[in-house]
């Protein structure tokens, strides 16, 4: 049932393709637009949006926190994450144009659950992104948009995530199409790009062989730290939470922008900081920022391990260790980052002879609030 693999969670790790290439099936036609009639919401009350609101826990709400940027860049929708134990309590502002999109791969977490249903108590649309058919959630939703991701077992989510990912970008392209503005043109380049994302996953997934031995020498770390900026902010959050849930290790993501505010004070000779480093053609030059970050904690002695597409040289000169991912646009890199960092986390619990598929105090799906 493992198929091969001595853990679910190295299984799942590995079906990752599979899950965002099944999540774009029967989506698009073949010139890159988007059909999603699935959603049964008709196209007037989509267009009449003007505010969504993620509401999800964990892993999926850093799959909420990507789509804000990729949705908020794509359609000009203002797009607000919030954790769903928090929505619930906070006097969330959300009326009948805001569209509320729960994240779940169980579809029974019961604080999202009940963020969705007080999201209908105040009149919003709700659309459900989940991997779990029948379940709660997307019934107790307006609209779902299936991931298809296959079942999850391991505790900690992997290839759920990738999933989750897919289906906002889905959405947020989807939503660009319908606003027809000058964006539907990227939306359908980005559109046809996002189906070579799983041949890019494939091949990293075959490059992994000096992540693992990373992960064998580190099994020692004390505290391990991860900087991502835009939507590698996410990533990096995420990379920490991995290293949490399996590893029992102090791990912290922060925002690269943030480090010189704060966390640049943690920097001390030998202390390992995973570094997503944004493509070289990312906006605002964000590249070049990010790659004088890695230079200052370098400066002070950290051991940079560097999250770098191919090509990019500029990384190197500070880097400890580079961890090359296959080239693609700013706003997919996600799919690709967080790979290395899953599998990071995987084998360095397996190395501290941790069981991966059940870490100590978790359950997979949490049904009370
Ligand atoms: C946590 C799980 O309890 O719930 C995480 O341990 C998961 O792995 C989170 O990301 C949210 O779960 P779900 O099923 O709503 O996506």
């Amino acid at each position: 049932e493992k198929g091969g693999y001595d853990t679910f969670m190295e299984k799942e790790i590995h079906e990752q393709p599979h899950a965002v290439a099944d999540t774009l099936l029967g989506r698009t036609k073949d010139d890159g637009e988007l059909v999603l009639d699935e959603l049964r919401i008709s196209e007037e009350r989509l267009r009449d949006i003007d505010r969504i609101t993620v509401v999800a826990c964990g892993t999926a709400a850093y799959a909420g926190t990507v789509a804000k940027y990729a949705i908020e860049h794509w359609t000009r929708i203002p797009v607000e994450v919030s954790l769903a134990h928090e929505f619930r309590y906070c006097d969330p502002i959300v009326d009948e144009r805001t569209l509320v999109v729960s994240i779940s791969q169980s579809g029974e977490t019961m604080d999202t659950l009940m963020a969705v249903k007080h999201a209908t108590e105040l009149g919003a649309l709700t659309l459900s992104i989940c991997n779990t058919h029948g379940s709660t959630i997307p019934r107790e939703s307006d609209a779902v948009l299936y991931t298809h991701a296959g079942p999850e077992i391991a505790v900690a989510s992997t290839k759920a995530f990738l999933a989750q990912i897919t289906a906002c970008y889905v959405l947020g392209l989807y939503l660009a199409q319908l606003r027809g503005e000058t964006y539907a043109d990227d939306a359908k380049s980005v559109m046809t790009e996002l189906r070579d994302m799983p041949d890019k996953v494939e091949e990293l997934l075959g490059r992994m062989d000096r992540v693992v031995e990373m992960a064998r020498f580190m099994a020692d770390s004390r505290a391990i730290l991860f900087l991502g900026r835009n939507v590698g902010f996410p990533v990096a959050l995420e990379g920490a939470l991995k290293l949490k849930e399996l590893a029992y290790i102090h791990a912290e993501g922060f925002a690269a922008g943030e480090l010189k505010h704060g966390p640049i004070a943690l920097i001390e000779p030998g202390q390992p900081v995973f570094v997503v480093v944004p493509g070289p053609d990312t906006p605002h030059e964000l590249h070049k920022k990010v790659v004088s970050n890695i230079q200052e904690i370098r400066a002070r002695g950290a051991r940079t391990i560097v999250i770098a597409h191919d090509g990019d040289e500029d990384v190197v000169p500070f880097a400890s260790e580079v961890i090359r991912i296959p080239q693609c646009s700013p706003m997919l890199a996600p799919l690709l980052a967080v790979v290395p960092l899953q599998v990071f986390a995987l084998h360095l619990a397996s190395a501290k002879g941790l069981d991966v598929d059940q870490p100590r105090n978790l359950a997979k799906s949490v049904t009370v609030e």
